[in-house]
This record gives structure tokens, C-alpha cells and sequence, in this order.
């Protein structure tokens, strides 16, 4: 495995380029394939085996491309997939998300932390392995934020309607008393100027994203599989979406942009590349 091939990505859609943004800055060199299954876009409401077959092919798809590892972009293919994942292909290094719980129990004043993620995640044995490990003593309020990923994908990051699923999250957190608030899906960074509005400068909000960034640095280390290039690495990106509409968003969301594939999935269930 040569250390210069790129680091493999994925998400549902959009969401990992706050992953991926993280790691940009954290990483630089290395080169990424970034898969978004916007064809299949939102996830948190599906059954998680569903997931766990898109998180397989997906991930068979990006070694095929040449990744020398894979992050999980993606905290609901994290608690659908990633023990699975680990098992299928024990030679690959796996990055992937739980909801930041542990961080929140430890720095929270008042004890009560609002959790936003996807109804799947909440459904999984990781998230109910975290809120056993590290939750002990602090209340934890939980929210899905019905329709806030397709508002994302939209690039409705500031709408009126982008507000109002979040004031309904939130605005009852907040009477509860909670002063921090976890961000349990990876397209919710790109709504943090507008949480911040509405919970105000005394809530903190936890970003996962550079503490992946960070695990994925040490685990490139512990494996040998830097990049070993000085220059900055490159990126391409894969869609099972339009092309198009990926396009238009990525500048916004990643600020740096590249080569985008359309791919689809074939009867077997496996993706592959359409004609460029
Ligand atoms: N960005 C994803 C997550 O972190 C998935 C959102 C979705 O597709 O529902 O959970």
C-alpha cells in the first residue's frame, strides 16, 4: 500500500465535508476520495441494515479506487456499519463517529446536554454504548431535527424554515437548562452560526470533526501510511446524486473544490463509475 493513495470518505451526502474540512486543515497533504450517496440521501430515517449494505458497497467502491483507509464521515453508517465494517475488511483502518457525548458529560455545568442526530443513530448499539459509558449523572435530551438534513442538502443553511426545525429542537432544550449541545450528524456544522444565534453565547456547541481529524492523523501514523508528499494532496470527489447540484455546494460548504464522478449502483448492489 503506497502512503501517497488517498484517504476514502464517506457520507450520505454533503455532512462529511465538515469531516472533510477538518481534515484538510489537519492533514494537507494527504489526497482524499470523498463519496457522497446523495442518491440516497437522508439515511438517519432508514433501517440501519439498509445503511450498513450502502456503508459495504460504498467502502468496496473506495478501496477499488485506491484508499488506504476509510473515515466514516458519518455518525449514522458509523452506528449502522462501522463494527461490521471492521470485520469485513480486518487489513483496513476505519475512522468513525459517535456522538460527542463524552466531552459534553465532562465539561457541562447544569447536567443537561441537548443531542441532535439522526434517528438511526439514536436507534444504535453505539449510541447506547456511549450514553452507558460516559453520560453517568447528566441528563441528555435528544432531538432528530425532522427534515434538517434536506435543508442542508439544499443549501438552505439560513432559511426561514432551516430556523424553524432548529428553534424546535432547541428552544425546549434551552428551558430545560441545557449549556451544551452535541452535534451528533455531520451536517449539522454547517448550521452552527444559526444554532449559535438561537442558544446564545453560553451553550457550547461540540463539533466532532477535528477530533476525527485528530484520530485519523494518529491512526495514518500507528499504520505507517502517511502521505510522504510535500506539496498539498488532491481530492475527487464521487456522487450518486447530480452532479450538478454537488457542484454548487461543495466551494460553499469545503471552500476548495475538485474533480467530481457521477457513480451508480448496479443490480448487484455494487457502485460504479458512469461514463465521465
Ligand atoms: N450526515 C449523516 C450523519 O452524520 C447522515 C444524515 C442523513 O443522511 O440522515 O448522521
Amino acid at each position: 500500500m503506497s502512503s501517497d493513495a488517498p484517504i476514502g470518505v464517506f457520507d450520505s451526502g454533503v455532512g462529511g465535508l465538515s469531516v472533510l474540512r477538518a481534515l484538510r486543515a489537519r492533514l494537507p497533504a494527504e489526497s482524499v476520495l470523498y463519496f457522497a450517496d446523495q442518491g440516497h440521501v437522508p439515511y438517519g430515517p432508514r433501517p440501519l441494515e439498509e445503511v450498513r449494505l450502502f456503508s459495504d458497497a460504498i467502502t468496496r467502491f473506495l478501496l477499488r479506487q485506491g484508499a488506504k483507509m476509510i473515515v466514516v464521515a458519518c455518525n449514522t453508517a458509523s452506528a449502522a456499519a462501522l463494527h461490521s465494517l471492521r470485520q469485513t475488511f480486518p487489513d483496513v483502518p476505519f475512522v468513525g463517529m459517535e456522538p460527542a457525548v463524552k466531552p459534553a458529560a465532562e465539561t457541562t455545568h447544569t447536567g443537561v446536554v441537548g443531542v441532535l442526530a439522526t434517528p438511526a443513530t439514536f436507534q444504535g448499539a453505539l449510541y447506547a454504548s456511549v450514553v452507558e459509558r460516559f453520560a453517568n449523572g447528566v441528563t441528555l435530551l435528544p432531538h432528530t431535527c425532522p427534515g434538517l438534513v434536506g435543508q442542508i442538502e439544499r443549501g438552505e443553511l439560513d432559511s426561514p424554515k432551516t430556523r424553524a426545525i432548529l428553534e424546535d429542537a432547541l428552544l425546549p432544550m434551552l428551558a430545560q437548562g441545557i449549556d451544551t449541545v452535541v452535534l451528533g450528524c455531520t451536517h449539522y456544522p454547517f448550521v452552527i452560526p444559526l444554532i449559535e444565534q438561537i442558544v446564545g453565547d453560553s451553550v457550547r456547541v461540540i463539533d466532532p470533526a477535528p477530533a476525527v481529524a485528530r484520530q485519523a492523523a494518529r491512526l495514518l501514523e500507528a499504520t505507517g501510511r502517511q502521505a510522504d508528499r510535500q506539496g498539498a494532496g488532491e481530492m475527487r470527489f464521487y456522487t450518486s446524486g447530480e452532479v450538478e447540484a454537488f457542484a454548487s455546494l461543495l466551494p460553499r460548504l469545503l471552500g476548495e473544490t475538485g474533480e467530481i464522478r457521477r457513480v451508480f449502483w448496479n443490480r448487484a448492489g455494487e457502485i460504479e463509475l458512469a461514463e465521465a
